[in-house]
């Protein structure tokens, strides 16, 4: 038997999965890490604490499936994207914290950038509009901020990296010649690579004030990066991918128009528009879904949701309305609507279609009448409705209808959530059977990398329905639901400057 792990280096937490030959997962490990929230609207990670769990998920997971690193294939990375690591190469420690997707402290910066020509300065080049997600400002505001940090940059003596780069640097040695390298897929969420040369962009390099020196190589999604040593020692480091394009590849979306949605932290939409950046006219962004070696990049429109299972999260934590997250269904069954009220987790702003740094979250259509019932009901209609404005939007800019929706992520074990998702799609809503999708979109291009797997044709034929939700929900009340929805986002505007 042949076997390839995937590290899934994730906003919460780290996994280790290990895949038989069949892409059949025989053992996990997962560890959380602190969150850390130093302000308002700020969010942090300590990136050594990241790579500790790392070490720590991949020994659980070999363990756990009785496996030496010598019976293992190969190794692929997938990862939070986004999200800033400066370190000194001479000691590869952290210059500061890394700073998460989430976090909005470069809001008025990316104004700034964006000048006279707005939120779309670098649209054209990079398929993202101008704001707090993207690394670029993050790294900007990190040269900025931290003494002495520019000059040091300059001298080539600090490394920039999304995770997945901050992982391959040290799998492969770390200051012992770790390989500074990234993917495609990764790099096309920084907002510094142009999406048709996938290269760096010296324009917006210069407009950031971002030195080339600190900045990784870009490679394909799937070869091999370096061989990884210590307890990994002698396995090829063979894939990199942002965690949702990994997701599209483990769904099999490897054809024009076919799509999937991850139910995370945020949820991510991704169409698969073949080889050639689609322009997004409606609010969603353009990225690279993956480069397979030589070949032709595919591209994908997203839709990117910030909050959707952080929501329950907040739920659970802040308000204390539940103790687990699981008790969330069970409460929201027990009434048979929203008593009128929605929520509009606008906790970092509003991203896909709106990209409204402004807004904050709102509860709308409160009365006597309403229990925490019908809040639970609310907080997962929250993720529905926000995936259908992003559904909306993919038709807009594509003309494509999506006919079904393939989900992953762990809110697809939200049955409530899921039919209620079919619902007010109008379309089936299709989970597979290995739900596994973003450590095994990982493993197969690591995989593909290194001779496991033959092509897409066979990874293909691994891929299976396992439930599937069918729409119940008459269109008029689904339209009646949706304005009010709408209503209520329009209340999240304007909040903040
Ligand atoms: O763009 C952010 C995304 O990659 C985060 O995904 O699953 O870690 O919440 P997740």
């Amino acid at each position: 038997m042949t076997y390839v792990a995937a590290i899934d280096q994730g906003t919460t937490s780290s996994r280790c999965i290990v895949f038989d030959q069949n892409g059949s997962v025989v053992a996990v490990d997962q560890r959380e890490h602190e969150q850390i929230f130093p302000r308002p609207g700020w969010v942090e990670h300590d990136a050594t604490e990241i790579w500790e769990r790392v070490q720590g998920v991949v020994a659980g997971a070999l363990e756990r499936a009785g496996l030496r690193a010598d019976q293992l294939s190969a190794l692929g990375i997938t990862n939070q994207r986004e999200t800033t690591v400066l370190w000194d190469r001479a000691t590869g420690r952290p210059v500061h914290h890394a700073i998460v997707w989430q976090d909005t402290r470069t809001a008025s910066l990316c104004v700034e950038l964006g000048g006279a020509e707005g939120q779309d300065r670098f649209r054209g080049a990079t398929g993202l509009p101008l704001a707090s997600y993207f690394s670029g400002p993050k790294a900007a505001w990190l040269l900025d901020n931290v003494p002495g940090l520019r000059e040091r940059a300059e001298r080539g003596e600090i490394a920039f990296g999304t995770v997945d780069t901050w992982l391959i640097w040290n799998l492969t040695g770390g200051v012992d010649g770790g390989v500074h390298v990234t993917d495609v897929t990764n790099a096309s969420r920084t907002m510094l690579m142009n999406l048709e040369r996938l290269e760096w962009d010296e324009e917006i390099l210069d407009a950031m004030r971002i030195p080339a020196a600190m900045l990784p190589e870009i490679r394909s999604s799937a070869e091999v990066y370096g061989t990884a040593v210590g307890q990994l020692a002698g396995v090829p480091v063979a894939s990199a991918l942002g965690d949702q394009q990994a997701a599209v590849f483990g769904q099999a979306c490897y054809d024009p128009g076919t799509a999937k949605n991850t139910y995370g932290t945020g949820s991510f939409l991704l169409l698969n528009t073949g080889n050639r950046p689609v322009p997004s006219k409606s609010g969603l962004i353009t990225t690279v879904g993956y480069r397979i070696g030589e070949a032709r990049p595919v591209y994908c429109l997203e839709g990117s949701i910030a909050i959707t299972g952080a929501l329950v999260q907040w739920f659970r934590d802040q308000l204390g309305i539940i103790a687990d997250a699981s008790e969330i269904e069970p409460l929201a069954a027990s009434v048979d609507d929203n008593g009128g009220a929605y929520i509009v987790p606008a906790f970092s702003g509003l991203y896909a279609p709106y990209w409204r740094a402004d807004a904050r979250g709102v509860v709308t259509g409160l009365t006597r009448y309403v229990t925490k019932a019908h809040l639970a009901r609310a907080v997962l209609e929250a993720t529905s409705w926000q995936t259908r404005e992003v559904v909306d939007a993919m038709y807009q800019d594509s003309g494509v209808p999506i006919t079904t929706l393939k989900v992953d992520g762990g809110m697809t074990a939200n049955g409530l959530l899921m039919q209620h998702q079919a619902d007010v799609l109008g379309v089936p809503v299709i989970r597979p059977r290995v739900p596994e999708t973003t450590c095994l979109g990982a493993a197969y291009a690591a995989g593909l990398a290194t001779g496991v797997w033959s092509g897409l044709d066979e990874l293909k034929t691994h891929w299976r329905a396992d439930v599937e939700w069918v729409p119940t929900m008459a269109g008029e009340v689904r339209e009646r639901e949706y304005a009010q929805w709408r209503k209520a986002v329009e209340r999240s505007l304007g909040w903040e400057d």
